[in-house]
């Protein structure tokens, strides 16, 4: 099999815009490979890495305006590098500035929301100005009501603006492409490649903003869609098997979709080199070790290790009630118990040089990107089971490490992972620790766990499952009154909570409907035995988190 040596890239450099990583995934989408680093990344920086073939570069919106003191600038080399740049919002401005045209101060107001967009007739007799809005077709509501034939006609389009100053003066070489009712210069270009726009492309207010973005790839960076699950997968696997030769590696997993796909590439370039490990620390669900043996031993065939740990784990939890405490005690002994493992495997099999891991893309750019960025305050440690530590003198593969989650889970049903198994909801590394509020014990965690399977269960028949993006059940430290039978009960009281979410760090309760609600309440009383009361969560994030500790 050929695969080509380096990979075609667009390369989004962030100026803070809120936009700046839908940009990153709409170009993916068009299947062009993107990757968004930090504002003031170098020409030089980039070129280090030798996997990336640059096709262009975007320039992403952002709140600084030109004239502010400290506003971020673009390496000029970028800008003379002959590869072609679209430069939105800010980026346009950026981009007019930087080559010698003019930016006028906002006056005050902000122009901000949908406008409508109208593309000049084209007068440049030179096609390659126009590239960025080749093929887009006005609907039959955006021809002009002269009825001109569309060659002559304007096109006009709904898109969505948000900015303070524009531009007012062109650098040289370049034309106005479009205008707005409020905006004269909101789309211009030189015949090299390089556009501004001054609206936002890559928010679906913009309906034809993919047909925009595809044109900058095709038409103007001369990409290839060549980023598809098929060639990801051929890529990492060949990458893998390059990397490992004959080295043994191991991966942890935990249950999620994340190191399961990490796992199945690795086991594809290298098959019986790799042996996956899965910690039981006993603070599982009901059912998850079983999963875990039945779908990677018996189903995928992929050598497994399962460590039974959860006397370890329970015994150094007991009377522990503090949620970080909890996290810190199971992060430490996860990893001890993970490097008894690896040494006894080494015993047995020979050295192991490679440590497979799922670390995704967000993990990555974590530090450089402006929203993760401004969320300095620790909330919380999250452990991470899959996350181990770089002192275990194991080196690393990540092959998802490029990848965004719904890239990997395609990747996953591609690999003939489970339906089931994608589309699992995430589970925190500290697992039920965390969802009992006090102290953890095994009789805690059996109430836990059963109440929890009911929630699913239910919640899964109702057929709304996919539509949640987490759901379980909490076992609250609060003893209530009840009556049952004929007797008065004094027992624990559990809550049910729900959410929807796009990217977990803000979520909205779930409105569950009540003959749902109503479902689980009556069994999670009737099953769960020393539960007498249910009640359910409403609480958004923020102000609450997602889990209760
Ligand atoms: P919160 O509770 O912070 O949760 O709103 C956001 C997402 O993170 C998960 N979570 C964790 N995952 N280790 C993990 O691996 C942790 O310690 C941890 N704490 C929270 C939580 O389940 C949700 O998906």
């Amino acid at each position: 099999m050929h695969l080509p040596e380096r990979r075609q890239a667009i390369i989004v450099l962030d100026f803070g815009s809120q936009y700046s990583r839908l940009i990153t995934r709409r170009v993916r989408e068009c299947h062009v490979y993107s990757e968004l680093v930090p504002a003031n990344t170098t020409l030089a920086q980039l070129q280090q890495n030798t996997h990336l073939d640059i096709k262009g570069f975007i320039l992403s919106g952002g709140p600084a305006s030109v004239y502010d003191e400290h506003a971020p600038t673009c390496d000029p080399a970028i800008l003379h590098s002959g590869l072609p740049v679209l430069g939105i919002c800010y980026g346009m401005q950026l981009l007019a500035h930087q080559l010698g045209g003019h930016v006028a101060p906002a006056t005050g107001r902000r122009e901000y929301g949908p406008a409508t967009l109208e593309v000049l007739v084209d007068t440049t007799g030179d096609p390659r100005f126009y590239r960025i809005f080749e093929g887009i077709a006005p609907t039959p509501a955006q021809t002009n009501p002269l009825d001109q034939p569309p060659a002559v006609s304007f096109l006009h389009m709904p898109v969505w603006m948000s900015h303070g100053d524009s531009v007012d003066r062109l650098p040289a070489g370049f034309k106005v492409l479009a205008c707005t009712g409020n905006n004269p210069v909101t789309a211009i270009a030189n015949a090299q490649g390089k556009v501004g726009l001054q609206f936002h492309p890559e928010v679906t207010h913009t309906p034809q903003g993919k047909e925009i973005i595809r044109n900058f790839l095709y038409h103007i960076c001369g990409c290839e869609p060549t980023w598809t699950t098929g060639s990801v997968i051929e890529q990492a696997v060949e990458q893998i098997r390059q990397r490992a030769g004959k080295e043994r590696l191991i991966c942890g997993l935990s249950g999620g979709v994340d190191s399961a796909v990490t796992a199945l590439l690795v086991h594809r370039a290298v098959a019986d080199q790799l042996t996956c490990v899965f910690v039981d620390t006993g603070c599982l669900r009901t059912g998850e070790r079983e999963q875990v043996v039945d779908t990677f031993g018996r189903h995928l065939h992929i050598p497994l290790v399962v460590v039974d740990a959860h006397q370890r784990f329970l015994a150094r939890l007991a009377g522990v009630i503090d949620p970080e405490q909890k996290r810190k005690i199971i992060g430490e002994e996860f990893i001890r118990v993970f490097e008894e493992e690896a040494a006894r495997l080494e015993e047995q099999g020979g050295p192991i040089t490679f440590l497979a891991q799922g670390t995704l893309y967000p993990d990555v750019i974590e530090s450089t990107s402006h929203d993760t960025a401004a969320t300095a305050t620790r909330i919380k440690t999250h452990h991470n089971v899959g996350g181990l530590p770089g002192e275990m003198a194991l080196e690393l593969v990540e092959p998802l490490r490029m990848l965004f989650k719904d890239e990997v889970r395609e990747i996953g049903l591609a690999l003939g992972l489970p339906e089931e198994w994608v589309w699992r909801h995430p589970f925190p590394g500290p697992g039920l620790a965390i969802r009992i509020i006090g102290a953890v014990d095994e009789h805690r965690l059996e109430t836990l766990r059963t109440a929890d399977a009911i929630v699913i269960d239910e919640i899964r028949r109702a057929g709304i499952y996919r539509e949640l993006g987490q759901a379980f059940a909490v076992l609250t430290p609060l003893q209530s009154v009840g009556v049952m039978g004929d007797g008065r009960t004094y027992a624990s009281v559990v809550a049910v909570r729900a959410v929807t979410t796009g990217d977990f760090m803000t979520a909205d309760w779930a409105r569950l409907s009540p003959e749902l609600l109503a479902r689980i309440s009556h069994r999670i009383v009737n099953e769960v035995p020393g539960v007498n009361r249910v009640v359910y969560d409403i609480t958004s994030k923020p102000p609450a988190t997602i889990e209760w500790e």
